[in-house]
């Protein structure tokens, strides 16, 4: 297939005329190099793509990149013998608008090493439903596992249960024979969550613990806001329960004790999505296209853009007002 003399890109600049970005108008030969192109269908909006795009975060490493840390659609070149055009694949993390051009693009240039072939049980566009956000809930749940998580040590606590990895976390945890407890600032959001998968829906407030340990209230849990909120989900944490922290939408600050480490044992567990290792994240997007996959991800995807629309996406995520996913349909 051959691929237009210039297609519409959603680039950011930073230099001396300050922090930018918008549409423009890109050749093939202006992108990071790869070994296979794809015609771009679907890409979404998650909160580091909110923080690239306005320049209110330092994702970036170098300018100009077209934005976008997730992306799904068809080959169309390909100088790698194991993809061939008309394959679909998907990428999330590896560089994406970090250190290369990402998904924001009519066309995307990828790494064949970071491509994954779409899973059968997967579509282009559940798969951009699931993007960064479902990677990382399905990354914690994985490490979490294998250390030993069971649903017989309680119930799992998600914060931040509105927003992208927190809804995917409530929905792919209860898929996965977990009781989920979904803490979210969104009383009007309880009865969505609860259709999700959530057993219960707790305001943030209803967390809340001063003390170094409290009641063991859960299992475990999926942290995304960091802050007094990781403390508390550290401090009611059952013996040798996993707490999984994801997320910094509150605070990067964590003052906690010891005393859950070292007379519960519970462990505190990182999730880096963008760097996960080949094999750990072939198993995940396995895992997520079959008995993890979210039995409602139609009922996630409650927002779909184009390029023209992300701004105002990337300002309104910014702001805490995020409900599930924000899908962007590429041109
Ligand atoms: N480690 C990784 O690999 C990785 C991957 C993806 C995302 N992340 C991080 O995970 C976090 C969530 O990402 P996302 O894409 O899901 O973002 P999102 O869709 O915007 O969701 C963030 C949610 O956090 C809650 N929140 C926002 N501001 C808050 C505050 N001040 N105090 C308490 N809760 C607050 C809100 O949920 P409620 O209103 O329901 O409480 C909001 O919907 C971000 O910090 C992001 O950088 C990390």
């Amino acid at each position: 297939m051959s691929i237009p003399a210039t297609f519409p890109a959603f680039r950011i600049h930073s230099d001396a005329a300050g922090y930018r970005s918008g549409i423009e108008s890109l050749s093939i030969d202006e992108l990071a190099p790869g070994e296979i192109v794809i015609k771009a269908a679907y890409s979404s909006v998650n909160y580091k793509d909110a923080l690239a795009g306005t320049g209110r975060g330092k994702i970036l490493r170098r300018f100009p990149l077209v934005g976008g840390i997730d992306v799904a659609g068809h080959v169309v070149q390909s100088r790698d013998p194991a993809f061939r055009e008309g394959d679909a694949v998907l990428c999330t993390g590896c560089g994406l608008s970090e250190t290369r051009d990402g998904g924001y693009a009519a066309y995307a240039r990828l790494e064949s090493r970071w491509a994954i072939p779409l899973p059968a049980g997967l579509g282009l566009r559940e798969a951009m439903v699931l993007g960064t956000a479902g990677f990382t809930a399905g990354l914690a749940l994985l490490r979490m596992q294998d250390n030993h998580q069971h649903p017989d040590l309680g119930p799992l606590a998600v914060t931040g249960a509105s927003g992208g990895v927190g809804s995917l976390a409530v929905a792919i945890f209860s898929r996965a024979g977990y009781t989920v407890h979904a803490v979210s600032g969104k009383a009007d959001q309880a009865g969505w969550l609860r259709s999700l998968g959530a057993a219960e829906v707790l305001g943030r407030e209803a967390l809340s613990t001063p003390r170094p340990m409290d009641s063991a209230r859960f299992g475990g849990g999926l942290d995304n806001v960091g802050g007094p909120m990781l403390h508390a989900l550290l401090a009611q944490t059952a013996p040798y329960g996993n707490v999984a922290t994801a997320g910094l939408a509150a605070s990067p600050e964590l003052a906690t004790s010891v005393m859950p480490f070292i007379i519960r044992g519970v462990s505190l567990i990182g999730v880096a999505s963008a760097g996960t290792a080949r094999g750990q994240r072939d198993e995940v997007w396995r895992r997520l296209s079959s008995d993890w996959k979210p039995a409602h991800l139609e009922a996630l995807a409650t927002r779909e853009v184009g390029l023209e629309g992300l701004p105002a996406v990337f300002e309104d995520m910014l702001a805490g007002n995020s409900r599930g996913r924000t899908l962007v349909r590429l041109p």
